[in-house]
């Protein structure tokens, strides 16, 4: 069982991409990391790969789309920590491929907004317990992306780029709910970051991409809530 003075994070997604950066880079600054991953393998992996590097990981089965997973990872968690410091949801589908909205097949936007924005609202729900637990003040952020921002959004992607839109959205009604709790609730653009989702040809290596969540999860101060981070500034919605 964690101590209250041990400091612990849960990466939704934790197995790969960004995720997978955002839990050693905690791990690197004495968190004790949990891995959410919906793959066991996968997920088991990635715990025991940052356990051989000399870090605190546990895996812990997580599909952010099923209900029962999130509540069935609640009840893992509760037996190895009693209190979380650092929520991160990371987890996120991008299944559009040159899709337009005139003709989007809304079983898809369904299934992304399920990932995407609804998933993120129950584990922050399930989890809020032990938030509430922390004594440093908890922290929740919500990885998010320039092509949710509706200021300058384009025809891309747009089951995805209406589910950051909508992630965004649930940042703001969370950081007003919470503000009272002192629990912290930001969402990221992350950029465009070289993994699965965003592919060899982006600009950007991991170690930059969760810089600003790294950074909102531990130095940033915790009255900063309710705003849309890019490279640790503040970017419009
Ligand atoms: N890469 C970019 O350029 C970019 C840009 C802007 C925003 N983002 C955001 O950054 C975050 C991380 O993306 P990434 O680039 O690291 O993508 P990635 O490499 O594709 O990783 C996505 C992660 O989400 C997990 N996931 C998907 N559906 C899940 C579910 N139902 N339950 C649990 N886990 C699930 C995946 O698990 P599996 O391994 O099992 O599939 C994987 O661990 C996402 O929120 C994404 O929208 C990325």
């Amino acid at each position: 069982m964690k101590t209250e003075h041990q400091r612990t994070a849960l990466i939704t997604g934790g197995n790969k991409g960004i995720g997978k950066e955002i839990a050693r880079q905690l791990a690197e600054r004495g968190f004790a990391v949990f891995i959410g991953a919906r793959d066991i393998a996968k997920g088991r992996e990635t715990s025991e790969e940052l356990c051989r590097q000399g870090y605190e990981a546990t895996f812990i089965q997580l599909d952010v789309t099923d209900p029962v997973s999130i509540k069935n990872a609640c009840g893992t968690f509760s037996q190895k920590a009693d209190h979380l410091d650092v929520l991160v949801n990371n987890a996120a589908v991008l299944e559009d491929h040159g899709e337009n909205i005139i003709k989007l097949n809304t079983e898809m936007l369904d299934r992304t907004l399920k990932a995407n924005v609804s998933g993120p609202i129950l584990v922050i729900q399930d989890f809020l317990p032990y938030l509430l637990k922390s004594t440093i003040g908890a922290r929740i952020i919500n990885v998010s992306s320039g092509a949710g921002a509706l200021n300058d959004m384009t025809t891309y992607a747009p089951a995805y780029s209406i589910s950051k839109t909508a992630l965004n959205a649930v940042t703001r009604q969370f950081a007003g709910a919470l503000k009272s709790e002192t629990i912290a609730v930001n969402c990221v653009d992350p950029g465009w970051v070289r993994t699965d989702m965003g592919g060899p040809n982006a600009s950007r290596p991991v170690e930059k991409g969760a810089e600003t969540i790294v950074w909102l999860a531990t130095e940033a101060p915790l009255s900063e809530t309710g705003k849309f981070w890019h490279d640790k500034r503040e970017v419009e919605w």
